[in-house]
């Protein structure tokens, strides 16, 4: 049995003082929902001030990045040490954007999730292919690559994937619900044939999702929740998104 988790990922999105307005009117919306794990990810500059804000509830806390050295001569980076004495448990790694506009790697990838995994976070990895390549059949070779690179040498403690195809992120298409699930299924045949645990993994879908589509996407058997872009910047859009994963 998988817990549904959905997890807001703000990207460039929120100043601090717009973070804290956000989470005063979302927490009272999703205080009765416990069967539901529930994350934001905001900015850096807004960690420290979501977190004093979320001391008394359940709600979750991440980053949307992390360097993948301890300390030092690193100007302009932020490091695990840093995300959890601000009261992070998770981190975003690998998403799209920062494979296509920062050029990550998988090798890099690997790094951040092996550092970050030593110091105790929990990871949110991001994978998915492009248009052309779901176009031309290549979609389960770039995911095995992906797969392959990112988890290199790692188990599977404490990692959720979430598979975003980049074609669905913010463009208001969404994979229809057999699409993703259909997806899923492969992620999960591959984690089960390359490490161990596979079941108790949760695997994400990104790419589009709001209100209107969380239900059908969460009646899928393979699909444990969302990683929420756009849909997740309003507290009652974002809770509506809670709330229709309630109950799988
Ligand atoms: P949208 O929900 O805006 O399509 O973004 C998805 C995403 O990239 C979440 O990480």
């Amino acid at each position: 049995m998988r817990k549904p988790f959905i997890a807001a990922n703000w990207k460039m999105n929120k100043t601090s003082q717009e973070t804290e307005e956000f989470i005063r009117s979302f927490v009272p919306l999703v205080k009765d929902i416990t069967d539901v794990d529930i994350l934001l990810a905001p900015s850096f500059i807004s960690i420290e001030s979501a977190s004093r804000l979320l001391t008394s509830s359940d709600v979750l806390l991440g980053a949307q990045n992390v360097y993948h050295e301890e300390s030092g001569a690193f100007t302009g980076e932020i490091a695990p040490d840093m995300l959890l004495a601000a009261g992070c448990s998770h981190v975003i790694i690998g998403h799209s954007e920062r494979r296509e506009y920062f050029s990550e790697t998988d090798d890099v990838v690997n790094k951040k999730i092996k550092l970050a995994r030593s110091k105790g976070l929990d990871i949110i990895l991001c994978i998915g292919e492009s248009l052309e390549q779901r176009e031309s059949n290549r979609t389960f070779d770039v995911l095995n690559g992906q797969l392959s690179g990112s988890l290199a040498d790692l188990s599977l403690d404490g990692i959720t994937i979430a598979y975003e195809p980049i074609w669905a992120i913010g463009t208001g298409k969404t994979a229809t619900d057999e699409q993703a699930n259909e997806t899923h299924a492969f992620i999960r045949e591959w984690l089960g044939k390359n490490k161990k645990n596979a079941d108790s993994v949760r695997i994400q879908y990104g790419g589009s999702v709001k209100p209107e589509n969380i239900e059908g996407l969460m009646s899928q058997s393979e699909i444990d929740g969302a990683l929420v872009g756009g849909a997740s910047l309003k507290p009652d859009s974002f809770a509506k998104i809670v709330t229709g994963a309630s109950g799988k």
